[in-house]
């Protein structure tokens, strides 16, 4: 398995595997399948090459395996924040060492952007193995959303985690 940078060309692969992520996960994203197979190729071409985003994949192999992505803001206020988000491993796939290496290949790739210095994200309440995941990589919680998302089984909380960086020059 290996981690790197989704190109234009993996955008196909990409968009079914999200597409996946929403029907099999709909408790941990706020896109449902629908809204998103609705989006024309040139959308998941756009999210791949955006200047202010960045999605990793996970491969084993040609296959895509996993993903997460990565959002800079662009305004002066705010451009010291990234934002993760569009976690996802395919089931058969899971407990590898994938979300990891995915996560860890974002800090990284963070880390060498000059000036982010803060990482945040939300994750459902109750998934434990995503909030394991983000603690074991040095997010911490600092709030909860109340009703945040309508799923499938009902209402669900959103909690706010955020990591810091090391300050570049
Ligand atoms: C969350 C998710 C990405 C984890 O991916 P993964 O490849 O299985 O994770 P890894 O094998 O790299 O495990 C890394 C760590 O995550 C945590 N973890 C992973 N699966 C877990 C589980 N089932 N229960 C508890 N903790 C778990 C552990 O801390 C683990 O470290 P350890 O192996 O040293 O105990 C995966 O379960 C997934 O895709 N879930 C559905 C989508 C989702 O919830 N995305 C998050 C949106 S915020």
């Amino acid at each position: 398995m290996h981690v790197a940078p989704l190109q234009p060309s993996d955008a196909t692969r990409y968009r079914a595997l999200m597409l996946e992520a929403y029907a099999l996960a709909a408790d941990a994203f706020t896109s449902t399948p629908q809204e998103r197979a609705a989006e024309p190729d040139a959308w998941w071409v756009k999210r791949i090459t955006h200047a202010h985003s960045v999605v990793l994949g996970a491969f084993e192999g040609q296959e895509l395996i996993g993903t997460v992505a990565l959002e800079f803001s662009a305004k002066p206020k705010t451009q010291h924040k990234a934002h993760v988000l569009g976690m996802y491993v395919t089931p058969a796939f899971r407990a590898t060492g994938a979300g990891r290496a995915l996560l860890d290949g974002l800090i990284t790739l963070a880390g060498q952007r000059p000036g982010i210095q803060v990482l945040n994200l939300t994750v459902t309440e109750g998934n434990d193995a995503a909030v394991n995941l983000y603690r074991s990589a040095g997010f911490e919680p600092f709030g909860t959303e109340p009703m945040a998302i309508r799923t499938p089984s009902g209402f669900k909380n959103k909690v706010y985690m955020w990591r810091q960086l090391p300050a570049t020059p």
